[in-house]
């Protein structure tokens, strides 16, 4: 979704704030821009251009047809008005004096809009975002600060904005609130960004934006202030990163390149973690009270993180007994949830930034839930405000279409099922013990499944024609299909569907017929007979089956399907965590041989900061 980059130091600006787009590019977009201060001219420069930001770049010839030291640079993602050059940001004033780039909605930008019609402000665009600017222009008396204060004070919704005004070329405003936003601090420059990735190859040094905080930056430092305008302190931190962990490092895709790295991934996740036989959450203690007396669980967050907590769900009844409720963040702010000081409310978020799932956690919180996020982005927003929070020490993700931040959250939920379990005494010292020695095992057997992806590519070759798959499983491989199928369709645009796979007869088998494609996960040891049934009923309706299977069955199915993907047998606390590996690689090689744009896919976002 929207990325925003600004600089301000002794450097040309353009080709540093292209750059910083280029790595946001994997947030998604369909439209770039920058404005910067044009020191000959006396006044703000300002180029945008739909589509790629390549097309911006070759129109600047990658920003050397821009002088100057100071800009600010954004990748739109369209809300308000249609992608286009003219609701691209910056969005500029009617003078042309102020210009703003944003991430967010402005909520009650049309009256606001009204208003400044009524005062024969002219607008040119469809966007909520020239209102800010055109506003800051109305309130503008000399001092920018103030300009920006009072519009402040008046606009409602979500905003991360980089603010240059062309009587002050030697400031740059930033402001922030439920957008995210970070500052990156130089040595003699600054910057802004929507996340580290843009600026890491500047400075490693960065201070995290609060709601309702301002910054003004120049070359020299940057001063925040709070939503009053009084000076306050930015405690700065440094990111940790490798910058080559957020290239390609010579793979083809993101995506690839991240499903390679699962195994060290969960090595770094889970090994810190198993300490001497016992599993070990440095620095999280559930309230005493709370374990006591502890009688819902609620699991909150979208997309694939929200599959995790579909499965985390049955691993944590199964191990805890205390029902779990999952809820999509988009979901739980509107169902009246029934959250109280008993409830454990787990937030699930790679980025730490997704708006419906950061309203949610708002909510569990004024309802008085206690708050433990999982969460992959150190510094983000979810994990700030959580009353706990466990990272998964993935990495960045760039590809949108998550896989390594997805097997980390579900390995972390499925340990933390089991440090609950021995916490409230619900799990016998022999399980818990075989469980634990099945998590050491996991990196190893998802090297294994690695490594015979030669297999996945040529079930790929075979299906990627087809227009609709299904995925069927049931109970945990239910859980498992659903996240193979949405990481098939967002990636291939193959329309794919998960069912249940005794809930087929309900209704879906009457979109089976000769040749539909039916991937059936039959990985769970317990209800393997009856998804044999399910196997069984869609191939006497003529689908083709691939089946996904443990080695130990792998025969058996053999009879039945027509062609069997396996993975080792494990714990069945794991299943899906090493399931699905096969189901990535599926989606991959099937976009690859579509010639989809993997890391891209149309019309999605990998941080989702709108509602
Ligand atoms: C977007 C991404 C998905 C992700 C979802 C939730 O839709 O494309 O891959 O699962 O957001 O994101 P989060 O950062 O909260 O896990």
């Amino acid at each position: 979704m929207c990325g925003i980059v600004g600089y301000i130091g002794a450097e040309q600006a353009a080709p540093i704030l292209l750059d910083g787009l280029s790595r946001l590019e994997y947030r998604g977009y369909d439209s770039a821009g920058v404005a910067v201060f044009d020191a000959q001219a006396g006044a703000l420069a300002v180029h945008k251009a739909k589509g790629r930001l390549q097309v911006l770049s070759d129109q600047l010839h990658g920003g050397a047809t821009l002088n100057s030291t100071v800009g600010v640079g954004h990748t739109r993602w369209a809300t308000h008005g249609a992608p286009s050059d003219v609701n691209s940001h910056p969005q500029v004033s009617r003078s042309g004096k102020i210009a703003v780039v944003h991430n967010g909605i402005i909520e009650n930008y049309t009256e606001l809009k009204a208003f400044l019609v009524a005062q024969g402000v002219p607008f040119t665009s469809e966007t909520d975002t020239e209102v800010v600017a055109q506003l800051i222009e109305y309130f503008y008396e000399g001092d920018i600060l103030a300009a920006v204060g009072r519009v402040l004070r008046r606009i409602q919704g979500a905003y991360a904005l980089g603010i240059l005004c062309a009587d002050c070329p030697g400031q740059l405003v930033a402001v922030r609130k439920d957008s995210p936003l970070i500052l990156g601090y130089g040595q003699g420059c600054n910057f802004i960004a929507s996340d580290v990735t843009a600026i890491l190859r500047h400075t490693r040094r960065v201070g995290y934006m609060e709601d309702g905080e301002l910054a003004v930056l120049t070359r020299e430092g940057i001063q925040c202030y709070n939503h009053l305008i009084q000076p306050i302190e930015k405690e700065i931190t440094t990111v940790d990163w490798e910058i080559d962990a957020a290239e390609k490092g010579g793979y083809e895709h993101f995506m690839f390149k991240e499903i390679m790295e699962q195994p060290e991934a969960l090595r770094r996740c889970l090994s810190p973690r198993i300490r001497d036989g016992e599993a070990v959450f440095e620095g999280l203690s559930l309230p005493p009270d709370l374990l006591k007396h502890l009688h819902r669980i609620y699991i909150v967050a979208c997309g694939s993180s929200y599959h995790v907590g579909v499965v985390g769900k049955y691993h944590l009844e199964r191990l805890t007994r205390i029902p779990v409720e999952v809820a999509l963040g988009s979901e739980f702010r509107y169902m009246d949830p029934i959250v109280d000081e008993n409830t454990l409310v787990i937030v699930i978020s790679q980025s730490g930034e997704t708006l419906d799932t950061m309203a949610a956690l708002r909510e569990a919180r004024r309802l008085g839930g206690h708050i433990l996020s999982i969460v992959n982005v150190v510094g983000s927003s979810i994990a700030r405000e959580s009353d706990q929070v466990l990272y998964t020490w993935a990495g960045p993700e760039i590809a949108v279409a998550t896989t390594k931040a997805y097997t980390t959250q579900l390995a972390l939920l499925s340990l933390l099922a089991l440090w609950l379990a021995r916490e409230l005494d619900t799990v016998s010292d022999e399980e818990y013990r075989a469980t634990l020695a099945a998590f050491q095992e996991l990196p190893g057997k998802m090297e294994e499944v690695l490594s015979r992806r030669d297999d996945i590519q040529y079930f790929a070759s075979q299906y990627f024609n087809h227009n609709s798959i299904f995925f069927i499983g049931r109970n945990l491989d239910f859980a498992l299909g659903l996240e193979g199928s949405l990481k098939l369709k967002e990636i291939s645009y193959i329309h794919s569907e998960a069912y249940a796979a005794g809930e087929l007869k309900h209704g879906t088998i009457s979109l089976i017929e000769d040749g539909t494609l039916v991937v059936a996960l039959s990985t769970y040891g317990r209800l393997f007979a009856k998804a044999m049934n399910n196997v069984v009923e869609v191939k006497a309706r003529g689908a083709d089956v691939l089946s996904l299977t443990t080695q130990s069955c792998r025969e058996e199915v053999a009879h039945t399907a027509d062609a069997v993907m396996t993975i080792p047998d494990i714990h069945q606390l794991l299943l899906p965590c090493l399931g699905v590996v096969p189901l990535q690689l599926f989606a991959y090689y099937v976009a690859l041989m579509r010639g989809c744009d993997i890391d891209r896919p149309r019309n999605l976002a990998k941080s989702v900061t709108v509602e």
